[in-house]
């Protein structure tokens, strides 16, 4: 009986040992994932700043979930904070002297906003620019036309500190970085004529798919905390 114990005893030792050295591994193969560099050939969009072009940005920028994360004067939120490890604050993104985007060119703006890539080729871990690839030139080219005249806003870089669960399942594949689930070979959308139409609400519909899925089928929201309702959760009744 004793023997047994003792057996039984070692048997689990060495499975909570296995089980440590695995989570370990997968947790620095998730370090090693995201300090990959991506190389991302940028579409050349060139820069507006007409009035028309800054007007749709800031509409882009109000309806489209920027403002969820990185707050209506652009200066960055702390939109997920649980408590147990999960602090997520968005970066400040206006041109206030040392903000990430101070020395952004047009190709650093669409690897970041379209490909889920920083200028230096790293890819961004929370930033859902999946919902955001599918914007036409001219929406993106809006977009920035918009933030680039925004008044500088007081706020520092991002802060991520994730739980060594989500770490682990980063580093296991499971949780996936926008970069991972973007087609970066594929074109930009073709412009849809603005109306009350299936097929421009099907495009405008490309920021809901992150959450509610490619079809539109719902279900856990990846990457999210088993209980988490993310802030963006009433997004739609304050769109616009
Ligand atoms: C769910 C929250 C969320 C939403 C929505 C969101 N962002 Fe972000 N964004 C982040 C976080 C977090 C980062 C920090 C980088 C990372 O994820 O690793 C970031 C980073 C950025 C960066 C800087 C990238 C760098 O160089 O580090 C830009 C530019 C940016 N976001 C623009 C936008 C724009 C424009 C929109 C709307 C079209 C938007 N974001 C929507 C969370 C969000
Ligand atoms: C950040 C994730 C996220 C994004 C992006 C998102 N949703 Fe949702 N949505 C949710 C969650 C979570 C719920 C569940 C609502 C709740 O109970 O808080 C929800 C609920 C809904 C509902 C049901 C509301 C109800 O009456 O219960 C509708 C309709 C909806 N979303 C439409 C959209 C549309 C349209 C878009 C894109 C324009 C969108 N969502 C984008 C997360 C998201």
């Amino acid at each position: 009986m004793k023997l047994w114990l003792r057996r039984a005893g070692i048997g689990l030792l060495v499975l909570v040992v296995v089980l440590a050295a695995a989570i370990a591994l997968l947790v620095a193969n998730g370090h090693r994932k995201a300090e990959r560099r991506i190389d991302i050939a940028a579409a050349g969009v060139p820069e507006r700043g007409d009035a028309a072009a800054i007007e749709r940005g800031g509409y882009l920028f109000r309806s489209r979930g920027c403002t969820d994360c990185h707050g209506r004067d652009g200066g960055g939120l702390t939109f997920v904070d649980d408590g147990k490890g999960l602090h997520l604050h968005a970066p400040n993104i206006t041109p206030a002297a040392g903000s990430v985007v101070a020395s952004y060119r047009m190709d650093d703006w669409d690897r970041a906003i379209r490909h889920g890539v920083a200028p230096g080729g790293r890819p961004l871990l929370i930033m859902p620019s999946e919902d955001y690839n599918r914007l036409t030139n001219d929406d993106f080219a809006a977009l920035v036309a918009y933030l680039r005249q925004m008044p500088p806003a007081a706020g520092g870089p991002a802060e991520l500190r994730l739980p060594m669960v989500v770490r682990a399942l980063y580093g296991a594949g499971i949780v996936r970085d926008a970069a991972e689930k973007i087609d970066h070979a594929k074109a930009p959308s073709a412009p849809v004529p603005e109306a009350v139409t299936a097929e421009h609400g099907a495009y405008v519909a490309n920021a809901c798919i992150g959450c509610h899925g490619a079809a539109l089928q719902g279900g856990r929201i990846p990457g999210a905390p088993p209980s988490g309702r993310p802030r963006r959760a009433s997004r739609p009744a304050k769109a616009r």
